[in-house]
């Protein structure tokens, strides 16, 4: 298979650069600068992409790498930081700019490179450097400038080395994954046979010759990324792998049923698959409990404990599979040189309660949406597959205040139709327009406030909960705005909620962006 290595050089770009080169159909992995010139040479890649970076490249202690990497007769692209690290390294000069150029900017390319080849002469790219090559290594010709940057883009056709001052992997320039389509396929070779076949059949391979007899024990959630871990291992090794399903009580509306309907006994995989009803469990610990965290902390730490007995009960297993996916590794400073944002709780800490000797991730070299088609592709239904993102602890987090088994009930029914109703009419706007609703959110849900009010029904007064309506619209759920559901749909979802569910007096729509807001109530 062929491999492309994007060299991080700490650029907040670099998930975006593997991303458009696997949208090009060709594989590719992130690893630190630091990675040893050994360690490169027997990865046995086609090519080599040197991405942007928060450093001046003249500074002393900047991030740099040998010039031996540019001799290994693989094709290398810079990009920003790396493209002026490579002229520094070959023996060009790099200063700081007089002008610095910051944001959309027009370009003159030399349409006869192969980096290139069908991006108009005149073309609008994504600036943002402070730095500038004042002077190229030799060998070197310019073949972009702008207004105030004479090299925009270099090449040395002969060693196939190019550098590029602009960022091609963001959307802002245009023809940018035309050019990196250009680097990888044309000028690297790749064939672009990468695809989510491909990954499923040798992943299944790779598990089963890793696995051999051994068995191999995975926590499903229900969630995307362990139904579709599961549903790869499941192909790959059977019943050598058992399943622990743990109901804690706090799912959506029939999540649990739809869950054990694909993954139990008469599902689609032949596993074996223990669902635990610990529902009650969970109820007795939350009792009483009104505190976010002290929420959150019970559910976590009951959730260890039943899996652990689980565990026990089926004896030392030889592995323990996780559904970590890329961004977790990369969130948890594993992948490159990206800062660490959080300790991903899959990644890094093993845990020490279940009895094992390995650790398998199936996943963990790929983004959310692949995660998604590899799991299309092993059958999953396309409803557990496209799932928007739900929290651990569940409803949970979506019952202000203390938990109650009927208050789960009400946050249950009252999502339920609201997402029946926004899917609906996102479907019915699709089929009119042909495109997907611009108010489609990214996460919608019910949320059961601890408000209680006076309202009447049928000439009686009524003393009932208000359900919140929370959708938003997000890229990375580090920030959101509230989604712009029609206001027609949200008046039916509430004479539906008032209507259908029993308990529930009063609808709230919750307009607060992230910040100050957070996606969760708790
Ligand atoms: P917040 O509420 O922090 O949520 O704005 C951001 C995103 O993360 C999800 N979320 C969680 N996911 N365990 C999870 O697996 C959790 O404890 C958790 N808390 C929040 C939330 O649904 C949203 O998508």
């Amino acid at each position: 298979m062929d491999k492309i290595l994007v060299l991080d050089f700490g650029g907040q770009y670099n998930q975006l650069v593997a991303r458009r080169v696997r949208e090009c159909n060709v594989y590719c992995e992130i690893a630190s600068y630091r990675t040893d010139l050994e360690k490169i040479k027997a990865m046995d890649l086609k090519g080599i992409i040197l991405t942007g970076g928060p450093n001046s490249c003249y500074e002393p202690g900047a991030p740099t790498y040998r010039k031996e990497l540019f001799e290994l007769g693989i094709p290398v692209l810079g990009l920003c930081y790396g493209a002026q690290l490579m002229q520094q390294v070959l023996g060009g000069r790099v200063e700081r700019a007089s002008v610095q150029e910051y944001g959309r900017t027009e370009i003159e390319t030399d349409t006869a490179s192969p980096l290139f080849a069908e991006v108009p002469q005149t073309t609008v790219c994504w600036m943002s450097h402070f730095d500038y090559i004042s002077k190229m290594a030799p060998g070197f010709v310019s073949i972009a400038h702008s207004k105030d940057c004479p090299v925009a883009a270099c090449e040395n056709r002969g060693k196939n080395l190019y550098g590029i001052q602009f960022h091609p992997e963001v959307l802002h320039t245009p023809e940018g994954t035309v050019m990196i389509r250009n680097f990888v396929r044309t000028i690297c070779g790749c064939d672009g046979s990468w695809k989510m076949d491909a990954f499923v059949e040798r992943t299944i391979r790779e598990i089963r010759e890793k696995v051999g007899n051994g068995r191999v024990l995975l926590g499903l959630s229900g969630g995307v990324d362990s139904s579709v871990a599961a549903g790869l291992l499941a192909r790959a090794i059977g019943k050598q792998l058992t399943c622990v399903f743990v109901d804690h009580g706090l799912l959506r509306k029939n999540e649990g049923d739809e869950v054990e309907a694909v993954f139990g006994k008469n599902g689609i995989f032949d596993l074996n698959f223990v669902r635990v009803n610990a529902q009650h469990r969970f109820y007795v610990k939350l009792a009483g409990e009104t505190e976010p965290e002290r929420k959150r902390k019970i559910i976590g730490e009951e959730f260890i404990r039943v899996f652990e007995e689980e565990a026990r009960k089926i004896g030392a297993v030889e592995f323990l599979a996780q559904g970590t996916i890329y961004p977790d590794v990369v969130e948890s400073g594993l992948g490159g040189e990206s800062a660490v944002i959080k300790s991903h709780h899959n990644v890094g800490g093993l845990p020490s309660y279940v009895n094992f000797k390995e650790i398998i991730e199936p996943l963990r070299n790929l983004f959310k949406d692949e995660v998604r088609k590899a799991g299309l592709e092993l059958g999953i239904p396309e409803k557990l597959v496209m799932r928007q993102p739900f929290p651990g602890p569940g409803l949970g987090i979506r019952i202000i205040g203390d938990v109650t088994e009927d208050k789960i009930r009400i946050v249950q029914d009252a999502d339920y139709i609201f997402r029946e109703e926004v899917d609906q009419a996102l479907a019915a706007y699709a089929a009119e327009n042909g495109t997907a609703a611009p108010w489609k959110p990214d996460q919608y849900y019910a949320a059961l406030t601890n408000v209680r009010s006076v309202g009447v029904m049928g000439d009686e007064r009524t003393y009932d909960y208000a359900v919140a309506l929370r959708a938003v619209r997000t890229t990375d759920f580090m920030t959101a705005d509230s989604a712009h559901i029609p206001y027609e749909v949200l008046d039916v979802v509430m004479n539906r909620i008032i209507k259908e569910v029993r308990g529930v007096n009063r609808v709230f729509f919750d307009l607060t962006s992230k910040p100050p807001g957070t996606i969760e109530f708790e």
